[in-house]
């Protein structure tokens, strides 16, 4: 074994990676490297060469350990003078701006709880949709003004194919596929041809909330709209039913809040009448259940149709719906921290 050619490994091989370093201890200090047989021959020299060789061993052992020392001890240093950040321990901290969920996501999960405590169940349905599903099935006439291309948003007229104005279209679908009992609740976006407008826009969300069961009645449809209506603003919130027209419903209704904007002294949001319709409903018509092959002498249900926006109109007292669509972070960060308590 070339002992000249070991002291030239030991005092210059790189050992400038972890595995280099491991590999070198391995080799001039563990048990069974190099040192080991280098010591063996030792034993077999003549004794006048013994004592110079026993000097190169163990000073070729010491010089491996030395360089392992000092590597070890640059590390230390190292570690010692890393700034405790970055550069410059005085340096400001990085801050990171925390996302919040957006106020109609908001509203939306909390009416979509209330209703899952009555044991609604979510559906959902397409945003493009058919003249069936959008019109038909709900009992629109053929010659109904929203079915004009100035109401809604036509994508093929030839084959019917529209942007859905309103979510009762997961009704039809629901109940095309399913037969009672059904509770469901559909939150989903609707466009409408319309101007936009602090009150208008050609997007916004709707909730549809469908019951259809035997012997379910008017009755039934008041007590949970109140319900609902109590849960999302409070309990002494001012309520006022209308009655009203859809194709879809026999009886319909409307239902109004007090305005939460000027507290019913009147102001634009409620057009000076101190009252806000927030939801359309109704029982569903017979007409519309044969429609979806559900049996009308048998079932009986109720519909009701809500307005996100409005709702979150009402609940943050945002006087300009644009708000909810337009993405200024000004107002997105004020509903940050909002959670799931609301
Ligand atoms: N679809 C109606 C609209 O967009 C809202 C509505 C009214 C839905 C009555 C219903 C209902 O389910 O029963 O204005």
């Amino acid at each position: 074994m070339d002992l000249t050619a070991l002291e030239k490994e030991v005092a210059e091989v790189p050992l400038d990676t972890p595995e280099a370093q491991a590999a070198f201890r391995k080799k001039f200090l563990r048990k069974g490297g190099v040192l080991d047989e280098l010591f063996a021959q030792l034993r077999q020299l003549p004794p006048e060469e013994r004592k110079a060789f026993g000097h190169r061993l163990n000073a070729l052992r010491k010089e491996a350990e030395n360089r392992l020392a000092a590597l070890a001890e640059a590390h230390r240093e190292a570690l010692n003078q890393t700034p405790i950040w970055g550069e410059d321990a005085t340096f400001p901290h990085l801050s990171y701006e925390v996302g919040g969920r957006h106020p109609l996501s908001l509203v939306e999960q909390r009416i979509v709880e209330l209703f899952a405590r009555l044991g609604y169940q979510l559906a959902e349905g397409p945003e493009i949709e058919d003249d069936w599903h959008n019109f038909g099935a709900l009992n629109f006439e053929p010659d109904h003004p929203a079915r004009d291309m100035q109401d809604t948003f036509f994508i093929d007229p030839q084959r019917g194919l529209l942007l859905r104005t309103h979510t009762s279209t997961v009704q039809v679908r629901v109940m095309e596929k399913t037969q009672p009992p059904i509770r469901i609740l559909a939150p989903g976006r609707v466009y409408r041809h319309e101007t936009v407008s602090a009150r208008a826009h050609v997007y916004f969300h709707q909730i549809e909330g469908l019951c259809v069961a035997v012997g379910i009645s008017a009755a039934d449809l008041k007590a949970t709209l109140e319900y609902f209506l109590e849960g999302f603003f409070g309990e002494d919130i001012p309520i006022r039913w209308r009655a009203s027209y859809f194709p879809f419903t026999e009886m319909s209704a409307e239902v109004d809040i007090g305005c939460r904007l000027c507290g019913g002294a009147g102001c634009p949001v409620c057009k000076y009448t101190g009252w806000v319709e927030v939801l359309g409903c109704g029982m569903v018509d017979p007409a519309v259940l044969s429609a979806c092959h559900i049996d009308p002498e048998r079932y009986t249900g109720f519909a009701f149709g809500l307005g996100v926006e409005r709702l979150a109109q009402l609940l943050y007292n945002t006087p300009d719906l644009r708000l909810f669509s337009q993405n200024d972070l000004r107002f997105l960060q004020s509903f940050r921290g909002y959670g799931d308590t609301f």
